[in-house]
């Protein structure tokens, strides 16, 4: 008998079907192949040159109408991607995620509808604090996606971790770190996964968006 991804007429993908047996089980997924060298590369090319070009502004806490910025809560430099007016390299990008929205609606009728994606610049020493991604902000965010473009020789030392804010069997909270290495892209669940990004000692460097269910 076909199984029902056949019935529902389209090939399966180990890569997505990792994600999605990551995320029921653990509410995330760490992968570090998602996209190709090349974009990682290319990504990160396109990112230093909008910021050079001081493309980037402070990032604020709340919603986009309203706009608090706190230093003491989150230090990074941001720039949103307009998708009517993606460079080569950003269409490679958001393909990519269309890709994997929709066969995440295919499967899992996960009902993605909208996405928003922002370069991010950390220069070093800055942080986000603990925070949930749809607090005070946005309660359509269904699941969040990070990928990082630092350099080849970015060491753990560095710092810089994303540290996720997770349960046991048991209920009992533990902290889960996760290096920012390039091209490692990491999604997780915006409702539910309370998390932080320590100071790196180094620039870090990362594309960071959502996948939403309403506008
Ligand atoms: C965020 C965030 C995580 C990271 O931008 O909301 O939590 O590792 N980013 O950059
Ligand atoms: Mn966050």
């Amino acid at each position: 008998m076909a199984s029902l991804v056949e019935q529902l007429d389209f090939e399966e993908n180990p890569l997505f079907e990792q994600l999605i047996e990551d995320i029921l089980k653990d509410g995330y997924s760490i992968l570090d192949n998602f996209f190709p060298q090349e974009t990682i590369l290319d990504l990160r090319t396109d990112l230093l040159h909008k910021y050079e070009e001081d493309h980037f502004k402070k990032a604020a806490i709340g919603n986009r109408i309203n706009e608090v910025i706190k230093t003491e809560i989150r230090g990074d430099f941001i720039l949103w991607m307009d998708e009517a007016k993606l460079n080569t390299v950003q269409s490679g990008f958001f393909n990519r995620i269309n890709e994997l929205s929709t066969y995440l609606n295919k499967t899992c009728f996960l009902g993605i509808l909208k996405k928003e994606f922002h370069y991010a610049v950390y220069p070093e020493g800055k942080f986000y604090k603990r925070h949930l991604d749809t607090f005070q902000n946005d309660d359509c965010r269904r699941l969040s996606v990070v990928c990082y473009l630092n350099e080849d020789d970015w060491l753990p030392e560095h710092g810089g971790e994303l540290v996720l804010y997770l349960q046991d069997e048991n209920g009992k909270e533990y902290a889960k770190s996760i290096y920012p290495m390039p091209g490692r892209t990491v999604i997780f669940e915006s409702q539910k996964i309370e998390h932080e990004v320590k100071p790196a000692t180094r620039q870090r460097l990362s594309i960071t968006g959502w996948l939403k269910t309403r506008s």
